[in-house]
C-alpha cells in the first residue's frame, strides 16, 4: 500500500476547509494543501487574525492555529498542488442546475468536470482522486472517463468518500465521526486506494467505523442519508401544523414518539423549516435521478419532503401577517437570526431568507440581527431571489449589530435561528422598547413561553395553538 505523503484538496469551502484542517491536525506527517480559485477565500484562510477565517465553526480556529504553516497550507496554486499530491480530494460545490435539462433539480457538475480536466492535464504520475463533494450516483464513471481520456496515461483510482459533517458541529463531527464511508473498485488497485485512504482516518478513528463499499453504494448513501434526515424534519413539521389545530404540543408528541427506540429522539425538533446548502439540493438530486430511471413514484415520494419544508416557511410568514391584524405594511418586524442554524455563518437556503421575502412582499420593514452573518451576505441572499430591486431590499430591510437597540418601536420579533444567546437576552428590557401589543413568533421553539407571557409578550411558537 502506498504511503500518502502529500494531499491536495480542491475547494476551500465549508467542507474542504474544516475537513482538511482536521486531517492535517491529526496527521502531522502528511502535507495538506487546500486550493481554491477564489483568491479572497484563500486570503481569508491565511489571515493572521483567526477570527477572519471564511468559515465559522466552533473549534476550527484552534485547529488551524496548530496546523497552518506546519503541514496545512491554503493556496491558489491549483496546478502545483495537484502535481505534488499523491491523493487529491475534490470538494467543490455541486449546486442545483439553474439552466437546461434538469434545471431546478439535477446537480450542476460543471465545477466537478473542470476539476477532473485540470487534474488530467497536470498529473504526471499516478493519483488517487477522491470525490468529497456530494454527487449523483455514477458520477465516478464520468470522472474516470475524463481522466482516462484526457490524461497523460497515468493511473487514476477514483474513490467516493462523502462527507457527513453538519455545519455548526463540523469539528466534533470530524473528530468523532459515526462512520467514514469509502467507496471504490474491488480491483487490486482499487482495494489499495481504499486502504490508503482508510489508513489516514485510522490516525484518529477506530477501524470499525470505516466502511468500505463499492463506489455506487457510497455515492448513493450520501444522498439517501440527507434525504432521511430532511424527511424526519418535514415529518415533525407536518405534525406541527396539526398540533396547532388540535391543542397538541409538538414537543410533547416528539418526546413521546422519540422514546420509542425504533424511532429515536434526534432530528424531531419542529421549526420554521430546514435550510443549508445540502438537504434541498441533495433531495432534488435524488428526485431527479429517480425520475430519470423512470421511477416516478419514488421521485414523487421524496419531492414531498421539500414541499412540506416550503409549506412550513410560508405558514410561518402567513401566521405573522394574520396575527398582526392581517397587515404588516410599514410595520417593523425584527428578525433574530439569519443563519440557517446556530453556530455557523452559513446562510445558504436559510428559512429566514424566504420568510423575509414573503413579509417584504407585504411591505413589512424588517430589521435583522444575527451574531455571525454579515450585512453583505444578507443582502446578497435577498437580491439573489430577484423579487424586487436591490434598492428596495435595502430600503425595506436593515441590518443591526445590536439585538437590544434594534427592537425600538418594533411590532414583532421573529426567531429564525436558534442561537443560544437569544435565550438569555434581557427580554424585560426588550418588552419596554417595543410597541404594544408586543408579539414574539418563535420559529425555533427556544424561548421560555411562561416567562415571555408573564412579561406581557404575545408569544406564539410553531407547533402549538
Ligand atoms: N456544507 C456542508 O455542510 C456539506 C456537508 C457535506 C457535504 N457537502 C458537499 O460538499 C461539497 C462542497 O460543499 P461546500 O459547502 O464546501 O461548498 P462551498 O461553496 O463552500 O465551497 C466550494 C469551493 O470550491 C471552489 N471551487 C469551485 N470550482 C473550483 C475549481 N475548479 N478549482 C478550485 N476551486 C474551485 C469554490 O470557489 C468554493 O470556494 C458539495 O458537493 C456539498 O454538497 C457539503
Amino acid at each position: 500500500m502506498k504511503t500518502i505523503k502529500n494531499i491536495c484538496c480542491i475547494g476551500a469551502g465549508y467542507v474542504g476547509g474544516p475537513t482538511m484542517s482536521v486531517i492535517a491536525f491529526k496527521c502531522p506527517d502528511i502535507q495538506v494543501t487546500v486550493v481554491d480559485i477564489n483568491a479572497e477565500r484563500i486570503k481569508a484562510w491565511n489571515d493572521t487574525d483567526l477570527d477572519k477565517l471564511p468559515v465559522y465553526e466552533p473549534g476550527l480556529k484552534e485547529i488551524v492555529a496548530t496546523a497552518r504553516g506546519r503541514n496545512l497550507f491554503f493556496s491558489t496554486e491549483v496546478d502545483q498542488a495537484i502535481d505534488q499530491a499523491d491523493m487529491i480530494f475534490i470538494s467543490v460545490n455541486t449546486p442545483t442546475k439553474t439552466y437546461g435539462k434538469g434545471k431546478g433539480q439535477a446537480a450542476d457538475l460543471k465545477y466537478i468536470e473542470l476539476c477532473a480536466r485540470n487534474i488530467a492535464r497536470v498529473a504526471k504520475d499516478d493519483k488517487i482522486v477522491i470525490e468529497k463533494s456530494t454527487l449523483p450516483v455514477r458520477t465516478a464513471q464520468a470522472i474516470k472517463n475524463i481522466l482516462d481520456n484526457t490524461g497523460n496515461h497515468v493511473n487514476f483510482e477514483i474513490l467516493s468518500n462523502p462527507e457527513f459533517l453538519a455545519e455548526g458541529t463540523a469539528i466534533t463531527d470530524l473528530l468523532n465521526a459515526d462512520r467514514v464511508l469509502i467507496g471504490g473498485d474491488s480491483t487490486p488497485n482499487g482495494e489499495a486506494a481504499k486502504q490508503a485512504l482508510s489508513s489516514i482516518y485510522e490516525n484518529w478513528l477506530p477501524k470499525e467505523r470505516i466502511l468500505l463499499t463499492n463506489v455506487w453504494s457510497s455515492e448513493l448513501s450520501k444522498l439517501v442519508a440527507n434525504a432521511f434526515l430532511a424527511q424526519r424534519i418535514s415529518s415533525i413539521n407536518s405534525i406541527s401544523a396539526l398540533c396547532e389545530k388540535t391543542d397538541a404540543d409538538v414537543d410533547e408528541v416528539a418526546k413521546a414518539i422519540g422514546l420509542d427506540s425504533r424511532i429515536g429522539p434526534k432530528f424531531l425538533k419542529a421549526s420554521v423549516g430546514f435550510g443549508g446548502s445540502c438537504f434541498q439540493k441533495d433531495i432534488l438530486n435524488l428526485v431527479y435521478i429517480a425520475k430519470s430511471y423512470g421511477l416516478e413514484e419514488v421521485s414523487n415520494y421524496w419531492e414531498q419532503v421539500i414541499k412540506i419544508n416550503d409549506y412550513q416557511k410560508q405558514r410561518f410568514a402567513d401566521s405573522i401577517v394574520s396575527t398582526l391584524y392581517n397587515t404588516v405594511s410599514g410595520k417593523k418586524i425584527v428578525f433574530y437570526g439569519w443563519a440557517f442554524k446556530k453556530d455557523t455563518n452559513d446562510t445558504r437556503e436559510s428559512a429566514a431568507i424566504y420568510v423575509a421575502n414573503a413579509l417584504l412582499e407585504e411591505q413589512a420593514e424588517i430589521v435583522v440581527y444575527d451574531p455571525k452573518v454579515s450585512d453583505q451576505q444578507i443582502y446578497a441572499d435577498l437580491d439573489r431571489l430577484n423579487t424586487r430591486s436591490e434598492e428596495e431590499n435595502r430600503r425595506l430591510l436593515t441590518v443591526s449589530k445590536d439585538p437590544l437597540t434594534c427592537v425600538d418601536d418594533a411590532h414583532a420579533i421573529a426567531i429564525l435561528t436558534e442561537w443560544d444567546e437569544f435565550k438569555t437576552l434581557d427580554w424585560e428590557t426588550i418588552y419596554t422598547k417595543m410597541l404594544k401589543p408586543s408579539f414574539v413568533f418563535d420559529g425555533r421553539r427556544i424561548l421560555d413561553s411562561k416567562k415571555l407571557n408573564a412579561i406581557g409578550f404575545k408569544y406564539s411558537r410553531i407547533g402549538e395553538s
